[in-house]
């Protein structure tokens, strides 16, 4: 009895804490409530996830189902005005569902919460978010979160349990809440998962802020050692590519004043990564700024034998950022952090090793953060790029802060048990352009997008055994091509 009390009061703790936006606490949860919590939470079973939608008039829902009819959520508008939204569902790789449905016509500023009948007889909720009254905004902005589903040693114990690595997540995004006041956006550049397993995304949804605060992320490496992605993720403005993964690909939202155009790096087809970006471009052509992300990291240059794939990378990505005026990319992969100088072109035109902000920068700069759940050990000797202007090592876990206004964004970058706030760096923009010449993508070499897709049809190929070693009841056909990305 008293146990289940303990639960229900850390459960509400939790709740309260993540309710209307995100309230700022003194208190963060410790790892034992934490362990309570969740083996308590019914909805971590279910994956439960709230992501963006098209614009900040949406938000996105899925979750794990047993049953394909029946699934549905209540929206209450100021604890008022209730409608009840259905949700499709896609079959996933274990025969059970995911369902999915959109919140649309939300209205500016106002306060909704939801709740979740899903078709099974489960009930999940309420659950409360508050949509943005204005453009500004925050978003939290990690990567490499990796969750892991470790082997059992031969004494058939697991080192870390899955809920440990969960809770590393969970305790970052509570930090970085009350560092920002509210969360509006949690942005992660891809290894969510270090085998893809439907049970790491599964651990990573028992945050309580994945169900107030939409969550955006996109594929890592890591990501494609499993399908289970492809049935976790739901996205909106999914752009069908010539070539792409069966896991997913690309995707693009509006949030404030701001696009993202989120892509997958995995895929080297650089066509379709130009082709997705001028449309979502061309679609909402009077934003303010342009982010980009993606799982590999261009720059940096921490880690030499990864360099010859990089090389190819900056040939597919360098010309896009360019073309579309993109104002910061944010990247991850080595697990190091850095800050490029403003990169148009591939070279240095402003060098911010002594600035703290930019003003109408004609370039992109290109930042990768430090990794949740497997932070670098440091060496004396990782090299640096030549192209970095800021780069920071540590073994603490690394969260960012991205602060959107008007004419401002600022990027505040905090070691999670240090507590320290080591990088505070400014891009401010005069217009909608601000310092940016756009031009059509310049590559480098003329063949590369047509060999980025090449390469992209021989890499699926490749993963095409991969997922026949492992056993998995998939079509050769879906795996090269990618199928229709839904
Ligand atoms: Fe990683
Ligand atoms: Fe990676």
């Amino acid at each position: 009895m008293t146990r289940i009390k303990k639960s229900i009061s850390v459960f509400v703790a939790l709740a309260l804490l993540f309710g209307a936006a995100v309230v700022p606490s003194a208190a963060r949860t410790m790892q034992a409530a934490w362990d309570e919590y969740y083996a308590a939470d019914p909805a971590a079973g279910a994956g439960l996830v709230l992501t963006p939608g098209s614009d900040e008039s949406e938000r996105y829902l899925s979750w794990y189902t047993d049953s394909v009819d029946g699934n549905e959520a209540v929206l209450t508008e100021n604890g008022a005005n209730e409608t009840v939204v259905k949700a499709d569902t896609v079959q996933t790789l274990q025969g059970d569902y995911r369902a999915r449905l959109a919140f649309r016509d939300l209205k500016a500023g106002t306060a909704y919460s939801y709740t979740v009948k899903s078709g099974d007889g489960e009930t999940y909720g309420p659950y409360s978010f508050t949509t943005l009254s204005g453009g500004d905004f925050t978003a939290l902005y990690v990567t490499d979160i990796h969750v892991t589903e470790e082997e059992p040693n031969e004494d058939g114990v697991i080192a870390k349990p899955l809920s440990q690595y969960a809770y590393r997540f969970h305790e970052t995004v509570e930090a970085a809440a009350e560092k920002a006041g509210s969360l509006d956006l949690i942005l992660s550049a891809g290894d969510q998962a270090s085998s893809g397993l439907r049970s790491e995304y599964t651990a990573l949804a028992a945050s309580p802020a994945l169900k107030t605060v939409p969550f955006a992320m996109t594929i890592g490496n890591h990501d494609r050692k499993h399908v289970d992605y492809r049935f976790f993720k739901w996205q909106p403005n999914a752009y069908n590519m010539l070539v792409s993964q069966y896991i997913g690909g690309d995707y693009w939202f509006v949030k404030g004043d701001a696009l993202f155009l989120v892509f997958d790096s995995n895929n080297g087809s650089a066509i379709d990564h130009r082709n997705f970006a001028r449309k979502a471009c061309r679609l909402n052509p009077s934003v303010k700024w342009r982010v980009a992300m993606f799982h590999h990291d261009l720059y940096g240059q921490r880690i030499p034998h990864r360099e010859s794939e990089n090389e190819l990378l900056r040939q597919v990505w360098a010309p896009i950022c360019d073309e579309f005026g993109v104002d910061l990319c944010l990247l991850g992969h080595s697990h190091y952090y850095t800050l490029s100088n403003v990169l148009y072109n591939q070279k240095t035109v402003t060098d911010i090793h002594d600035l703290n902000g930019v003003t109408d920068p004609k370039g992109t700069l290109y930042m990768v953060s430090g990794s949740i759940n497997r932070p670098r050990e440091i060496s004396e000797d990782t090299p640096v790029g030549d192209r970095v202007g800021k780069y920071y090592d540590t073994e603490d876990v690394i969260y960012n802060l991205l602060s959107f206004s008007d004419s401002a964004l600022t990027i505040r970058s905090y070691t999670l048990e240090g507590d320290e706030l080591f990088n505070e760096f400014t891009i401010q923009k005069t217009s909608a352009a601000g310092g940016h010449v756009y031009r059509t993508a310049q590559w480098y070499n003329p063949f590369i997008r047509v060999i980025g897709t090449i390469y992209a049809v021989f890499n699926n190929m490749g993963k095409y055994s991969d997922y026949k070693e492992l056993g998995l009841d998939v079509r050769f056909f879906d795996i090269v091509f990618g199928g229709k990305n839904e």
